[in-house]
């Protein structure tokens, strides 16, 4: 069991990167092997749009993504973990999302074996954990692709600092438990 957790957050050990930490650390207590990547970190360019990815088995434009394919293609479960930035995932994680359409071919069917899971983690400002809901369903619509089942998301409000996130217990708790279960089964 593999487990793969992406942070889109560019503040690196900032609430984000500590709650996808906590999902992380629940799997590999769980048994399974982990590992994180910090998107800001990696050259990531845009989707250009131009579908070579569909006449092709892969994305033509030669940066990290590369990469990241291999090791998605190699995970059972997949972590996206971002701050809500003007009501959105940050633009480092969108653009990280985009790249993969390079993953469903032509036909829009999936490039990826199935029975992978999935599941969000989203870090706010605001302290209503329903106000930007509509970023993890953007990831569910995204995962449908794949045919990839995600989880309830673990959304955790009232962050500034980087570390208040380690205040919240509930969310961390919580993303532990995830973590655990999703290595589980
Ligand atoms: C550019 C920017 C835009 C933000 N926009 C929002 C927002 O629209 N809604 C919100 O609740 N929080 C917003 N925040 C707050 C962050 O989502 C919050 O502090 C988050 O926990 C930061 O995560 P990090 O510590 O991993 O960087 C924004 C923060 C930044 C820097």
């Amino acid at each position: 069991m593999k487990v793969l957790g992406f942070v889109g957050s560019p503040r690196s050990g900032g609430n984000t990167a500590t709650l996808v930490g906590q999902v992380i650390a629940g799997a590999k207590e769980a048994g399974a092997s982990v590992e994180v990547v910090h998107i800001p970190s990696l050259e990531i360019s845009g989707c250009k749009g131009c579908k070579y990815c569909k006449s092709h088995e892969t994305c033509r434009i030669d940066d990290d993504m590369q990469a990241l394919y291999s090791k998605i293609r190699e995970a059972d479960v997949l972590i996206f973990g971002t701050p809500v930035y003007f009501a959105q995932m940050t633009g480092q994680m969108k653009q990280f999302v985009d790249r993969l359409y390079a993953l469903i071919d032509a036909d829009y069917k999936p490039r990826l074996s199935p029975g992978k899971k999935a599941a969000v983690v989203l870090t706010q400002g605001d302290d209503n954990v329903k106000a930007f809901t509509g970023i993890a369903d953007t990831f569910s619509f995204a995962m449908s692709f794949f045919q990839i089942p995600v989880s309830d998301p673990i959304i955790a409000g009232g962050l500034d600092a980087p570390k208040d996130i380690e205040k919240n217990n509930t969310a961390m708790d919580g993303a532990f438990q995830l973590g655990k279960r999703l290595a589980s089964h």
